[in-house]
């Protein structure tokens, strides 16, 4: 039965509950929308996925207007559009220590099928969401077909490529990072962030509340599970470590780490086993799309050693480059990629993750330190693991550059006589570096400079792939402007690589 037409599930005399000794507020009322931050699903399984929503009526406001008092909020899946064949149930408490986010675990569903959602808070509902299970473990299946994105800074320009991404046929969003910029509003942007530089947790709430408020990015949350992690802006730019090992336990970057992945867990449709504890939170973790692919989500950016050769944008690789110490992945994370590596049964494996892991060599033998190519030892470690035949078909998915590319590794990068071992499709953000253009000097370069990247574009859009058990096919979804509303989108290349072959062929 449609929310809209019966009475209220908890009213009256039940309004305030007691839970624990704390008083939940069951029947809240709102000062005006409570949903203005739209809804989400992510982390999908063969079997379920998570719900996610904030409650914020007033979000740049203090506690987002929100009583400091939890809320009981209402959720429902249904099976049908109409919401009138309800599979799942339940409510939740929206609490102000979690910034009165919830994240709902819904399991024991079907494989491989849409389901629609919804939320109800006191008399308010929430827009519907659409959301759809993975396929069968270890199934076979003819096709998945992911989108992928990153890098959505507010003040570049509009969120049209998450409009364009809510109408494609899609089974996961895949997001690697910079969901949100740190820094304060400049006057002189396409758009203006709210507020100063984020170092406090209310300070990256209204941040992502900013983001979130935005209609396009709203709707492709509301179409299609998402699967998240996050980069560098995130909490500052070029940020590098978090574990024990790089960290003083007091100083700011720890508090502000803290911070800031309360705000990101706070934001995104994540499992419990991503609740920070305190300046650390676990990311990575795998997905399975029946036997055809298993996506690794990585963390690139919480694990790794300082970027060596003072960390320059455009530097010379001195001799910390080869450090043998060096992390990016970090002991925990390479272990755990690498045993599930070597034991994956699927055709394609993924890698999802951040900066560009091929050699790029940007102008006569300088390099950018906080991509792989200033982490040689940990980049050596990688290659032997994605090469050393015991693993079937790599993919490495990235993001960080703002720009479109395609390239090969091979099994020593910079030697062209050597083996491809893998294919890295690096997607262009959603709306950081504003229009730009299809080609530019640099570009020009690079892609002279290194024979092994294939495609360059410093335009705006995302990656759509295709994966079936014969090829993985990337179309680059790419539009002409994003600095003012309603671009059109189009597929401006389009590569695959062939199953038992990498390497990119363009089609
Ligand atoms: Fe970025």
């Amino acid at each position: 039965m449609s929310w809209i037409r019966r009475d209220f599930l908890i009213g009256g005399a039940s309004a305030l509950a007691y839970m624990r000794g704390v008083r939940i507020n069951a029947a809240p009322r709102f000062p005006d929308n409570p949903f203005k931050l739209g809804v989400a699903s992510g982390e999908p399984t063969q079997d379920g996925f998570v719900l996610w929503t904030r409650l914020a009526p007033f979000p740049f406001d203090e506690m987002s207007g929100m009583p400091l008092e939890p809320v009981v909020v209402e959720w429902q899946v249904s099976s049908d559009e109409g919401m009138s064949k309800v599979v799942a149930k339940g409510s939740t408490i929206a609490d102000p220590t979690m910034g009165h986010s919830i994240h709902v675990e819904v399991s024991g569903l079907e494989p491989h099928r849409y389901y629609w959602y919804q939320f109800r808070t006191g008399s308010e509902i929430s827009p519907k969401g659409r959301t759809r299970t993975l396929p069968m473990a270890g199934g076979s299946i003819d096709a998945a077909r992911i989108g992928v994105v990153s890098c959505q800074k507010y003040e570049d320009g509009y969120f049209t490529g998450f409009r364009h991404l809510s109408r494609e046929d899609i089974d996961l969003v895949v997001h690697l990072g910079d969901y949100i910029y740190e820094k304060k509003g400049k006057f002189y942007k396409t758009r203006t962030h709210h507020g100063g530089t984020c170092y406090t947790l209310e300070e990256y709430r209204a941040r992502y509340a900013q983001y979130k408020m935005d209609a396009d990015l709203q709707a492709a949350h509301a179409a299609h599970p998402w699967a998240v992690s996050f980069d560098d802006h995130e909490v500052v730019n070029d940020y590098a470590g978090a574990d024990e090992g790089n960290s003083d336990p007091t100083d700011e970057m720890t508090y502000r780490r803290t911070a800031a992945y309360q705000a990101y867990y706070e934001n995104m449709p994540l499992r419990r086993s991503a609740i920070p504890n305190g300046p650390y939170i676990k990311l990575f973790r795998r997905l399975h799309f029946g036997n055809l692919l298993a996506i690794n989500i990585l963390d690139t950016r919480q694990y790794r050693s300082e970027q060596p050769c003072y960390a320059g944008k455009k530097v010379e690789r001195c001799d910390e480059v080869f450090d043998q110490k060096a992390a990016m992945l970090g002991k925990a994370q390479e272990k755990w990629l690498y045993d599930g590596l070597r034991s994956s049964s699927t055709r394609w494996n993924t890698l999802a993750q951040q900066v560009i892991v091929a050699p790029r060599q940007l102008s006569e033998n300088r390099y950018s330190m906080d991509k792989w190519d200033g982490y040689e030892i940990p980049r050596r470690r990688l290659i032997g693991a994605l090469g050393d035949g015991h693993v079937s078909n790599p993919i490495i998915l990235s993001g960080d550059n703002h720009r479109h590319w395609v390239a090969e590794l091979r099994s020593k990068p910079e030697d062209q006589e050597t083996p491809v071992i893998a294919t890295e499709y690096i997607g262009g953000s959603i709306a950081s570096r504003g229009d730009g253009s299809e080609m530019t000097n640099s570009g020009r370069r690079i892609l002279k400079l290194n024979p092994h990247f294939k495609y360059f574009c410093d335009q705006r859009g995302y990656l759509l792939c295709t994966i079936t058990p014969a090829q993985w096919r990337t179309d680059y979804r790419i539009m002409r402007y994003v600095e003012r509303p309603g671009a059109p989108i189009e597929t401006r290349i389009s590569f695959v690589t062939e199953n038992g072959r990498p390497g990119a062929i363009q089609v």
